[in-house]
């Protein structure tokens, strides 16, 4: 209240304010008084043991979004801000702008080191608009859904099944969720405690024996009959590695029903791509030239040359991270293919340099 009346009053002083307006000036007194989206981390919750949930109260400036959709963490560290995308894993409450999301650390990721390593609760992040259109139906009350997700991508599904706890929704769920242990499998004991008559919830470990009437392996046609008989009345969601989403969508296209199939992938598929079909990447308002392989980004070949490119999601999903290519050409790292004019926006966290190429970053 003192906030609002406050950043009203200054507000309407912006003249005053020249040369910078008001707004700067709040941020100065209390970043979440800035105009951009800010978060503060509220509190952290240890999942696993390389698993770790922040919970973050958005600022007035961040526009909010639905369980499942995915929201770009804006992070500074050591002087470099870095942005990545977290799926929501909770529902953001009416008149609430609290949410949380879950983040796994990645061999070698700088972000997600950064979050489980380093993170405390009172820490501010930037925040930008959340996107994706893996979200529970509109109308959801009488639906029929069924959830399959593995490791990590278990996160967008329990921000849905935790929105649908939250609305007492009638929403008849079946969920089969893989982990490869017990110890890493996130969220374990809240979708035990949330398995019931209208939510069945099946976990399955991979590389240990399965307890409690839990399952065995990794995901198959057999396996889904058995805990699903009816998955094709269903509306599906999958999140989880490759291997997964590619063997859940082959099930799906094979029965016809591709489109009754919601997908979220959290790791890049990658193409194959011929040995030494990199080159130098030319970065020409930087002023810098380096050499490239043919399978490493060109987002990353940036960070590796001391630039720091927008960019959101890296996974060629957000377009944040769109370049203008001035010479050469780039291959995509999920299809293989390789394209490029001069002039054209290519997404460089997904496409790498074939031969010699040339950048306006
Ligand atoms: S960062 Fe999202 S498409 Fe490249």
């Amino acid at each position: 209240m003192v906030a609002s009346t406050v950043k009203k009053l200054l507000r309407a002083g912006d003249w005053l304010a020249t040369p910078l307006n008001a707004a700067r000036y709040l941020e100065t007194i209390n970043p979440l008084w800035s105009d951009h989206g800010r978060g503060r981390v509220e509190r952290l919750i240890q999942e696993t043991p390389d698993t770790v949930t922040l919970v973050i109260r958005a600022n007035g400036a961040w526009a909010g979004g639905e369980a499942g959709q995915y929201v770009q963490l804006g992070l500074d560290i050591d002087g470099v801000r870095y942005w990545r995308c977290y799926s929501l894993a909770s529902p953001v409450q009416p008149g609430s702008r609290e949410f949380s999301v879950t983040v796994n650390r990645l061999d070698g990721g700088r972000v997600s080191t950064y979050i489980n390593d380093c993170l405390r609760a009172g820490d501010l992040v930037h925040l930008k608009a959340t996107a994706g259109d893996f979200v529970l139906p509109a109308q959801r009350d009488d639906q029929k859904l069924l959830f399959i997700s593995a490791g990590s991508g278990v996160t967008p599904v329990m921000g849905m099944l935790r929105q649908l706890i939250a609305e007492r929704s009638g929403a008849d769920v079946v969920m089969l969720h893989f982990s490869p242990d017990y110890a890493h499998c996130i969220f374990h004991d809240e979708l035990r405690a949330s398995n019931s008559e209208q939510r069945r919830i099946h976990l399955a470990v991979t590389r240990e024996d399965a307890r409690d009437g839990d399952l065995a392996g990794h995901f198959s046609a057999d396996m889904l009959e058995q805990v699903c008989p009816d998955w094709r009345s269903r509306q599906a969601y999958v999140c989880g590695p490759s291997s997964l989403m590619s063997a859940v969508s082959e099930l799906f296209l094979g029965a016809g029903l591709s489109s009754q199939l919601k997908q979220e992938a959290f790791v890049l598929k990658r193409a194959e791509v011929p040995e030494g079909a990199g080159g130098k990447v030319g970065f020409v308002v930087a002023g810098k030239q380096v050499d490239a392989d043919g399978k490493t980004s060109l987002l990353e070949v940036a960070e590796g040359a001391g630039l720091t490119p927008e960019h959101g999601c890296r996974m060629g999903i957000c377009c944040g991270c769109l370049a203008t290519l001035k010479e050469g050409q780039v291959r995509d790292l999920n299809t293989g293919e390789v394209f490029g004019e001069s002039g054209e926006k290519v997404r460089i966290c997904v496409c790498a340099a074939a031969g010699d190429v040339s950048l306006e970053l």
